[in-house]
């Protein structure tokens, strides 16, 4: 099959030829129609983020394509049935094999392009605003990053569960379309400080959750945002990785829980689980456009590097989907 490899020297990515997947007894094989990029797909390229031993070496987390082959074993799946799925790599390619609990059934309405720009976004989102950060009505939620792939997704889940949403990021027209997507309200970061703009929207209580994709940059500022009892949970460290001089008294003080996640990394078990409550929690909600995922570019795959940039020099705003032909 052909797929977007790396060269081993320059680093460049190009369409060549990769083995064939083979299709296991409880497996499904997908002939792959689109997928999407994400962040790490950018630091794997560089032999920053190597995938999970044993997995697919091939960059993409996150599939649509059509059922090809049907395992022995598995039941309730059909060839020529549409399908989308999270990846723990594999999905620059014509093909990919996923165990068929992981495959989501593809909405009539839904195009492959929109479908495969939702699992990782919005599976991450699920994972840690719901199942980990166990996000409430009207409790206040802070997301960061809140034009990304990811924080697209998270401020449409927070609003259907009631929260009020709080984004920062790094452009007016991102700010803007954080809004028009349903957060309540938005900070520039690159205006410095946020903490005081989050307490005057927030009576000075703080909020009760923070979604961090940025880490060292923001640590200060998100010990002083986030409320007594406060959930914290860090994602990424787009802003580094090294904090100094931290004062754990304030993590005494009020009470915060601060977590780490990662999704890419959690066993099969667990990644089927939480599709299958995302799956009841979103799927209809998707049919009917409540929520749906925000496409900034569809490219096609020969196209990637443009896309692999686009990317790196922060200008999407939601997700970069190629398509495979
Ligand atoms: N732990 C997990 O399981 C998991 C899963 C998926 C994704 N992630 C992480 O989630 C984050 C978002 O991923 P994505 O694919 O959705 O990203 P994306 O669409 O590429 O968006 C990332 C955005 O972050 C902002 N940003 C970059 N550097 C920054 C900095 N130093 N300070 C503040 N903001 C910065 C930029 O927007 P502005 O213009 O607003 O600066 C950029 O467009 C990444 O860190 C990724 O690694 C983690």
């Amino acid at each position: 099959m052909k797929a977007v490899l790396i060269d081993e020297i320059t680093k460049d990515l190009y369409i060549g030829q990769a083995t064939d997947s083979v299709c296991g007894e409880n497996e499904l094989l997908v002939r792959v129609k689109a997928t999407s990029l994400n962040r790490a797909d950018l630091l794997q390229r560089e032999g920053k983020y190597p995938p999970p031993k044993g997995e697919s070496t091939i960059l993409g987390l996150e599939m649509a394509g059509i059922v090809e082959q049907v395992g022995e074993q598995v039941t309730g799946w059909e060839i020529g049935e549409r399908v989308f799925a999270l990846l723990p790599g594999g999905g620059y390619a014509e093909k990919v094999v996923i165990p068929s609990k992981m495959a989501m059934r593809i909405p009539n309405n839904i195009s492959y392009t929109d479908a495969a720009a939702i699992p990782e976004a919005f599976l991450t989102a699920y994972l840690n605003l719901v199942t980990l950060g166990d996000l409430k009505e009207k409790e206040y939620v802070l997301i960061h990053a809140g034009a990304s792939g990811v924080g697209t997704a998270a401020i449409q889940l927070a609003k259907e569960i009631g929260a009020a949403v709080i984004v920062t990021a790094g452009s007016k027209e991102k700010l803007d379309y954080c809004l028009s997507l349903g957060a309540d309200f938005a900070i520039n970061y690159k205006d410095g400080d946020f903490s005081d703009k989050v307490m005057e929207i927030t009576n000075n209580q703080g909020v009760d959750l923070i979604l961090d994709f940025i880490g060292a940059s923001f640590w200060q500022y998100n010990v002083n945002s986030i409320s007594i009892d406060g959930r914290w949970v860090l994602i990424g460290t787009l802003g580094g990785n090294k904090v100094s001089d931290v004062n754990i008294g304030a993590f005494l003080a009020k009470r915060i829980k601060y977590m780490g996640s990662t999704l890419r990394t959690r066993t099969p078990e667990f990644k089927i689980e939480l599709t299958e409550a995302f799956s009841q929690f979103a799927l209809d909600k998707i049919k009917v456009g409540t929520i749906r995922p925000v496409i900034d570019k569809v490219y096609n795959w020969t196209d990637v590097e443009e896309a692999h940039n686009r990317m790196k020099e922060n200008r999407n705003i939601g997700k970069l989907v190629l398509e495979i032909d």
